[in-house]
């Protein structure tokens, strides 16, 4: 039997993903969330408003989304509650947050030079997304259940950085999920995804089939034709429906 219940968060869970973006000062911040998707190379992220991660991301468009693995749960927890903003709002302050300057050291994590944009990637996380900033939306305005203002950054993926050892082969671009542990955050508690239970009907298929640019000759050429006519087709033009 189901129930109508009324849960205080609905986090059914996510993959963990620790933001890095630069302060004013060029020293790197870190934050830990996991209010994430992605569709292709773009990406939406959530993010409460009076984060140090939306101040940085608003002020210099670009991030780092590393995706720690399972056994990196400890790293991530060491820099939970807290804030690289000095001034602490005053609802982090009675959720028991405390401001921190240095996250990296903090966490023990280590500082890696990006190629595309300024803030750095974390070396520890076997997946590394540069980003650049493409749209700032604020988030939940019509939600009376949302506590704080939050923001929703789409970005664009410019680079991604995967270790070796989690690819079905070194020489190719493809993630082994039976390789690859990343950290999820369900409910407040964190889970690893190592229990393979059955075979997905989406794996029909080669994984290239989702990216068109990587097809070669006549292969190409009719996919383009495909996806031209599913654009004009398909492309919605977005109305803005603001209740009255
Ligand atoms: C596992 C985990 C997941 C989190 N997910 C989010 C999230 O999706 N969005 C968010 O705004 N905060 C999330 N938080 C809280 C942020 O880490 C927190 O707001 C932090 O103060 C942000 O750091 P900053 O102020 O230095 O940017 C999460 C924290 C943890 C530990």
């Amino acid at each position: 039997m189901h129930r109508d219940v009324e849960p205080a968060i609905l986090y059914f869970g996510t993959p963990v993903v620790l933001v890095t973006t630069l302060n004013e000062d060029g020293t790197a911040n870190i934050a830990p969330i996991s209010s994430i998707w992605w569709l292709s190379w773009s990406c939406m992220i959530g993010l409460d408003a009076s984060s140090k991660t939306t101040e940085n991301l608003l002020r210099t468009g670009e991030c780092v989304l590393n995706l720690p693995s399972d056994h990196l749960v400890e790293s991530v927890n060491s820099i939970a509650k807290t804030t690289g903003r000095k001034k602490l709002p005053l609802h982090k302050k009675s959720l028991g947050y405390k401001y921190e300057s240095d996250k990296f050291l903090a966490s023990g994590l280590t500082e890696q030079v990006s190629i595309a944009v300024k803030p750095p990637r974390i070396e520890e996380c076997p997946v590394q997304l540069e980003a650049k900033l493409a749209k700032t939306i604020s988030f939940g305005e019509s939600d009376s259940k949302m506590a704080v203002p939050s923001v929703a950054f789409e970005l664009n993926i410019e680079k991604v950085h995967i270790e070796e050892s989690i690819l079905k082969d070194p020489s190719k671009s493809y993630v082994d999920p039976d390789k690859w542990h990343p950290l999820i955050m369900s409910f407040r508690k964190f889970y690893s995804t190592r229990d393979y239970i059955h075979e997905s009907k989406l794996a029909d298929g080669p994984e290239a089939q989702y990216a068109p640019w990587k097809l070669k000759g006549l292969k190409r050429k009719l996919t383009e034709w495909v996806l031209k006519k599913n654009t004009k087709r398909y492309k919605t033009k977005i109305q803005v429906n603001d209740p009255v």
